[in-house]
């Protein structure tokens, strides 16, 4: 049994195609953070063999929605019970203490109460901000080749929609306690993207060593 309250969770959100993911890669190339994306999470769920969820995930991703938190919060779970068992084997973590870059969670108010009072609370979130105009680009230009059923315009829409309509209270819900930073993701390449915080926040040294990085 682990304690969740030793691990430190860092949540990453912004629109769709904000560069989450990208960036999230970009960090972790340089600290010892274990990088959990909830939508990578739930698509392979989706295409587990065997999977009582598959066909529902599918449909709410087309869709743009948020997939039911019983099932997305139970996957980032057992995703982080997996990375303390393996960090466990040797890997340098001490017994159980985490570093976890969530991005893409939580989306909807019901997964960050759940979350915060279940499982830990975060330390911070770092928001990615660029015009939905850039986002769409973005998405657009990767479906081409990506295969996701979720880039191409119909979609993108909805996921928009959800964003605004779910994910945005979210983020304000984590400002009014002063844990936002908010990222300026509005590069037009992701080789030149340069991480600018518009807010400070106290923070431990890890995070603090994570804040340089982004601010270089
Ligand atoms: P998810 O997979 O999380 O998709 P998303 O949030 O819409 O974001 P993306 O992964 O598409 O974009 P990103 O911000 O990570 O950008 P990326 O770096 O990839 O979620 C998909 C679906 O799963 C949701 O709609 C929902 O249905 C479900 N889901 C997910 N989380 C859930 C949750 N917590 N609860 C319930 N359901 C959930 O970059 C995008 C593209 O742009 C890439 O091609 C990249 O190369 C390019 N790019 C990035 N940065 C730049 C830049 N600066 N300049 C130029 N190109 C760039």
């Amino acid at each position: 049994v682990f304690d969740f309250n030793k691990v430190t969770v860092l949540f990453v959100l912004g629109g769709p195609g904000a560069g989450k993911g990208t960036q999230c890669a970009n960090l972790v190339k340089d600290f010892d953070f274990c990088h959990l994306s909830a939508g990578d999470l739930l698509r392979a769920e989706q295409n587990r063999p065997g999977s009582t969820y598959g066909e529902m995930i599918r449909t709410y991703i087309k869709e743009g929605q948020v997939v039911p938190m019983e099932v997305t919060v139970k996957l980032l779970e057992d995703a982080m019970r997996a990375s303390l068992n393996e960090k466990k084997t040797g890997q340098g973590w001490e017994d159980g203490k985490g570093r976890f870059l969530v991005d893409g969670f939580p989306r909807k108010m019901d997964q960050a109460i759940k979350f915060d009072e279940e499982i830990c609370q975060s330390r911070m979130v770092l928001f990615f901000s660029t015009t939905e105009e850039e986002m769409t680009k973005r998405l657009l230009e990767r479906g081409k080749t990506s295969g996701r059923e979720d880039d191409n315009e119909e979609s993108i829409r909805k996921r928009f929609r959800t964003y605004k309509e779910q994910t945005m209270p979210v983020i304000e819900y984590y400002n009014k306690t002063g844990k936002v930073a908010e990222v300026n993701a509005s590069a037009t390449t992701t080789e030149k993207i340069s991480l600018t915080f518009s807010s400070q926040i106290d923070a431990s040294a890890s995070i603090d060593e994570v804040h340089e990085k982004a601010t270089q």
